[in-house]
């Protein structure tokens, strides 16, 4: 139960992962069997790149060959100027939209190889996201926006819900589980959206400037909750930012310019976690 081990047991029951449909989808999918000495890594993108209105004579490319290789437990931080590639790549590693080149394995799955109808799977299963705007579902409460991806992974109503008050008290928001998204402050919606994104405890969570519609004091609210969920569950995330503070607090930092990564560099938050 390597996925239940990711989390603790008041907050991942191994009873409700056996009981996710979409495991077993997920795991039938070709792996990468090679092992070295290293861990696995949750990400390993070589030469991805992305081109729109393929063929002559208005071909885009976007993307113009990414690598990019994320261990267990890293916490690491995107940055660049709007217009640099920074969503075009999150929808890629999020497995959102498909590259037009380059090979990128998540989690030991070959997303290339696998059929369209297997990637929804891979994306709810492997996949937490957190978007600018929270994306939750107005006039749902809290508790039902968290208990959704549950849902949709085939999990029983009663672990759904047990889960999903678990997941609110976490983000310190137990007290506002019936609560619908217009009812609640940015930085609630946020942390709400985090809860969500916890919810099949995924292998990564992928967040796209996630406090880039909150004021400077609830960003670092909701930077400190990503630091915990680093730092205490020992979370993957990738953090996709404007904010260059922000960033800097997190082990990597990477910086896209023109759909290149031009520039990575430790971040202060490897003091202690890198070697
Ligand atoms: N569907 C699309 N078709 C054509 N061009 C696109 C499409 N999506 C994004 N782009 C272009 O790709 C570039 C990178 O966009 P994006 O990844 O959204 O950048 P960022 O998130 O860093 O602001 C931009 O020039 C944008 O206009
Ligand atoms: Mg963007």
């Amino acid at each position: 139960m390597l996925l239940a081990a990711r989390l603790p047991a008041e907050i991942c029951l191994a009873e409700e992962c056996k009981m996710v449909d979409v495991k077993n989808a997920v795991e039938s999918l070709p792996r990468d069997e090679g092992r070295t000495s290293l861990p696995e890594p949750i990400i390993r993108m070589r030469g991805i790149t992305k081109r729109y209105y393929i063929g002559e004579p208005n071909e885009l490319e976007i993307l113009h060959g990414i690598d990019l290789t994320v261990y267990p437990g890293e916490f690491v931080a995107i940055v660049g100027e709007s217009g640099s590639g920074k969503s075009t790549l999150m929808n890629i590693i999020g497995v959102l939209d498909r590259p037009t080149g380059g090979s990128y394995m998540l989690d030991g799955v070959d997303v290339q190889r696998a059929k369209d109808r297997e990637l929804s799977a891979i994306r709810n299963k492997k996949i937490g996201f957190v978007f600018q705007t929270y994306n939750l579902i107005g006039r749902q409460s809290a508790q039902k926006n968290v208990e959704l991806p549950m849902l949709y992974a085939g999990t029983s109503a009663r672990q759904r819900s047990q889960r999903a008050r678990e997941l609110l008290d976490m983000v310190d928001m137990g007290d506002r589980a019936k609560h619908q998204p217009n009812e609640l402050s940015g930085g609630q919606k946020q942390r709400v959206a985090i809860a969500r994104a916890m919810a099949n405890n995924p292998a990564l969570l992928l967040a796209d400037e996630p406090t880039g519609a909150l004021d400077s004091q609830t960003s670092r609210t909701v930077m400190d909750l990503f630091h915990e969920l680093h730092q205490k569950y020992g979370m993957t995330i990738v953090l996709i930012t404007h904010n260059a503070e922000l960033a800097e607090e997190c082990q990597r930092v990477l910086t896209l310019r023109d759909g290149m990564v031009i520039r990575e560099r430790k971040g202060a938050g490897a003091d202690g976690h890198l070697g």
